[in-house]
């Protein structure tokens, strides 16, 4: 489990007197006016086994220097760094690079590859600064080869391959050394749009068969939602808000959270069981007296058929319910899962014109989500705050058209020093 505490890396002038003023209510603006450049502010969180934990934020929010102080290449200004309980503010040079080395993998921006090696001998570069010897670290740099579908080019050099191939192999490095943790900074933000897509679903299948823990850095917010168990949010050095990225998109901690989200793909977030209202659910053998008392009992304009802990049978409109069995008049009904992203209930809700029935695992009804409330739910400004004011006040316009552009200061030589582990 990693662990961060109170944590703040100040560059510049006096730095510890910096950290001083921050804690006793200074402001960011306050200490850089005395010539300090305050890159982490206060930072605190947990990382739990086996999640993928997203730092979001523009380019120079800190995110990079946050990874460097948790994978010990920069010493905190003040606070606390813990690796599974071991303290490391507290290791000598040798126990960090041991540490490095040996319980964590990075994957960056810049491949990091090395030119004159092969595929398999990149793969294989971790084990090989760690010592271990060559027919071990050849099976496994190959099997993590295989792991992200590059088997077959392990002879190839750097160079044949295009920069999505090689950002692979910079994955199977980080596999190869078998790791639990695996720190990545925009990892895929030098990739074009498609490939970089495809990088993610590998990311996330992976995750799913191997289990790492994953503390993944991006300025992309569309990439952190898509990715991140929980998205922690940086701005000028502080996290502004750490939560699920369904809770940022519905609840965002203030404007400048709610600002950035008017880029997001709310339709790939946002899940079906948070919008599912409770429905009355009748049997297929229903006669129309019984569904008309329902329809009016409730005041819906639906209602779902399915026999008492069974399946969904279809779904009946007040419209349709004329005489015969509500089982006869139902059209069959789209049914998905709770966690369905709300992208996947807009085709059969086009298609069919009737709320999309939630169910469980045993395609019983658990709710329905009414077309008007998928739509609502899609609407940029939903779960914003000062979202009917017009602009929300101090949102962050300049400074996101400033910095949106992301992150291309050039880190590729911190990057193969930290690829290396020294
Ligand atoms: N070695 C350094 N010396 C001085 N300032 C630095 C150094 N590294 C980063 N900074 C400053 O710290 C801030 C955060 O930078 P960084 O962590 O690289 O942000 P991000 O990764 O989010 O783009 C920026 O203002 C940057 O200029
Ligand atoms: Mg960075």
């Amino acid at each position: 489990m990693l662990h961060a505490r109170g944590l703040y890396k100040v560059f510049g002038r006096r730095p510890e007197d910096a950290v001083r003023r921050l804690q006793e209510g200074a402001t960011v603006a306050d200490v850089r006016d005395d010539g300090a450049t305050p890159a982490v502010v206060d930072v605190g969180f947990t990382v739990r086994p086996g999640e993928i934990f997203v730092v979001m934020g523009l380019s120079g929010s800190g995110k990079s220097t946050l990874l460097r102080m948790l994978n010990g290449l920069l010493p905190p200004t003040a606070g606390s760094v813990t690796l599974d309980g071991e303290e490391l503010t507290e290791l000598d040079r040798a126990g960090l690079r041991r540490v490095r080395q040996e319980r964590m993998s990075m994957v960056f921006q810049h491949f990091a590859l090395l030119p004159h090696r092969s595929v398999l001998q990149n793969a294989a570069y971790a084990l090989e600064v760690r010592g271990v010897d060559r027919r071990t670290r050849s099976d496994r740099a190959r099997e993590a080869l295989s792991l992200v579908g590059l088997a077959d080019r392990a002879d190839a050099s750097p160079a044949q391959l295009s920069g999505g191939m090689q950002q692979r192999v910079g994955l199977a490095r980080a596999l190869a050394a078998d790791t639990d943790l695996l720190l990545m900074d925009e990892a895929f933000s030098a990739l074009d749009p498609l490939i970089r897509r495809g990088m993610q679903d590998q990311l996330l299948d992976l995750q799913r068969d191997l289990g790492k823990t994953i503390v993944f850095i991006t300025h992309d917010l569309n990439e952190a939602m898509r990715l991140g168990d929980r998205v922690a949010v940086m701005r000028d050095g502080r996290i502004v808000q750490c939560d699920t990225p369904e809770q940022i998109l519905t609840a965002p901690a203030d404007d400048y959270v709610a600002q950035f989200l008017a880029d997001v793909d709310r339709s790939r977030v946002v899940t079906a069981g948070s919008l599912a209202e409770p429905v009355a659910v009748l049997p297929p053998s229903a006669g129309p007296g019984e569904t008309g008392a329902e329809l009016a009992r409730t005041g819906a304009d639906h209602l779902v058929l399915a026999e008492p802990g069974g399946p969904v049978h279809g779904v009946l409109a007040a419209a349709d319910a004329g005489s015969g069995s509500a089982g006869q008049a139902a059209p069959p009904a789209a049914c998905v899962p709770a966690d369905a992203p709300l992208a996947d209930l807009l085709g059969p809700a086009a298609a069919t014109g009737h709320p999309v029935v939630v169910v469980d695992e045993a395609r019983r009804p658990v709710g329905v989500v009414p077309v008007t409330a998928l739509l609502a739910a899609l609407s940029p400004a939903a779960g914003e705050p000062g979202a009917h004011d017009g602009v929300p006040a101090g949102a962050p316009d300049a400074e996101l058209a400033d910095r949106r552009a992301g992150d291309d200061h050039d880190d590729r030589h911190d990057d193969d020093r930290e690829v290396a582990g020294v």
